[in-house]
């Protein structure tokens, strides 16, 4: 039977100028390329100009979706922004990006869900297409976390980045069939009983402060990987695929290790996951659309390709979604 299906359009990407090697971080902090690389993958991070905001990283990455699928602002209903490190505490990133797009019609707003943000936005677009309240949805993920970074405290310093991703997603028309194209299933999961193990020490109505990074790194590995693995199960399950039908693995860029315990654990192929963390590090929100930006550059991605996604962050937050493209 016919339905709506979100369609992903188009994608784009933006990195900061500025990168950052291992070998310079091992000059402020007790680290070293070698350590960095083994535990963790990465090998650089991008870094936030000064007075480069997040809006000003989210905006250079939606004007190349834009560009890409031959649309300007006036054909966007609705801009998501994921973001953990918003230019304001308030109005949005998003009611900014909307502002710096001449958007004067429509609606914008930021989401909350830490390193799943892009993951929670695109599930969000889904639904608001699939009901019909939007037709065409600038979803993005854009941080600048190396502002909430503790340059001295090695445990987090080494892990993330500054980055944006976007993408533009639109109605277009399915059977209700696995067949279709656009997105085929999502699942969002949340726990804050573990919220403690990933988290700013800061915040508006707490410290009046933004805080810094604090992680117990050996725990959020744990789960990560068990509840990636889980939301992925889950994702196969209810649409009835296996791994072998995946053509492309777009996980969220934490740690190189995590991916291939995840990819061990649910039995993917290592060349269908895409990694990014070496040159992008954990860019939060971003990473996810960084991740599907580099492979649509790549030029490997095509039509009708399956297309499965993941995220975890702080809260703790997780997902999946499963499109074809
Ligand atoms: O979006 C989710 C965001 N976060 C994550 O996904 C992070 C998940 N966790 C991780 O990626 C890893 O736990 C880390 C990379 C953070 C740490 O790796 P690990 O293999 O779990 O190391 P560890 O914390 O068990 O530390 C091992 C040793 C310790 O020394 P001792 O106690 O054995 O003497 C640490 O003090 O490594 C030391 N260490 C470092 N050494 C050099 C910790 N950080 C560093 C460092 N450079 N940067």
């Amino acid at each position: 039977m016919g339905m709506t299906r979100t369609i992903i359009k188009s994608v784009g990407g933006y990195l900061p100028e500025r990168i950052m090697t291992n070998d310079e971080l091992a000059t402020m902090v007790d680290t070293s390329d070698e350590w960095i690389t083994e535990r963790t993958g990465i090998k650089q991070r991008h870094v936030a100009a000064e007075g480069e905001f997040t809006s000003d990283l989210a905006l250079a990455a939606a004007k190349i979706a834009l560009q890409r699928a031959e649309l300007d602002a006036s054909d966007i209903d609705l801009v998501i922004i994921g973001t953990t490190t918003p230019d304001l505490t308030f109005p949005s990133t998003a009611c900014i990006v909307q502002a710096e797009l001449g958007m004067t019609h429509g609606a914008a707003f930021d989401l909350q869900a830490a390193c799943s943000g892009f993951l929670y936005g695109l599930a969000i677009a889904d639904s608001f297409i699939i009901s019909g309240a939007y037709k065409r949805i600038l979803v993005i993920g854009a941080e600048t976390l190396t502002r909430l970074m503790d340059f001295k405290d090695r445990n987090t310093c080494i892990l993330f980045g500054d980055g944006a991703g976007a993408a533009i997603v639109e109605a277009g028309e399915g059977q209700g069939e696995m067949s279709d194209r656009g997105v085929l299933y999502s699942h969002l999961r949340s726990d804050g009983r573990y919220r403690d193990l990933l988290t700013a020490t800061g915040g508006p109505s707490s410290t009046k402060t933004i805080g810094k990074i604090h992680m117990d790194g050996r725990e959020v590995f744990k789960h990560g990987v068990t509840n990636i693995s889980q939301a992925i199960f889950t994702a196969l399950k209810e649409t009835g695929f296996s791994c072998d039908d995946v053509d492309w693995f777009v996980p969220h860029q934490a740690n190189g290790r995590i991916l291939e315990g995840v990819a061990r654990k649910v039995g993917m192929a290592r060349e269908k996951v895409v990694v990014t963390v070496g040159q992008h590090a954990n860019t939060s929100a971003a990473s996810v659309p960084l991740a599907l930006n580099d492979l649509y550059e790549s030029g490997k991605l095509e039509r009708d390709q399956l297309v499965l996604f993941e995220a975890m962050g702080g809260g703790f937050t997780w997902g999946s979604v499963l499109a074809r493209w």
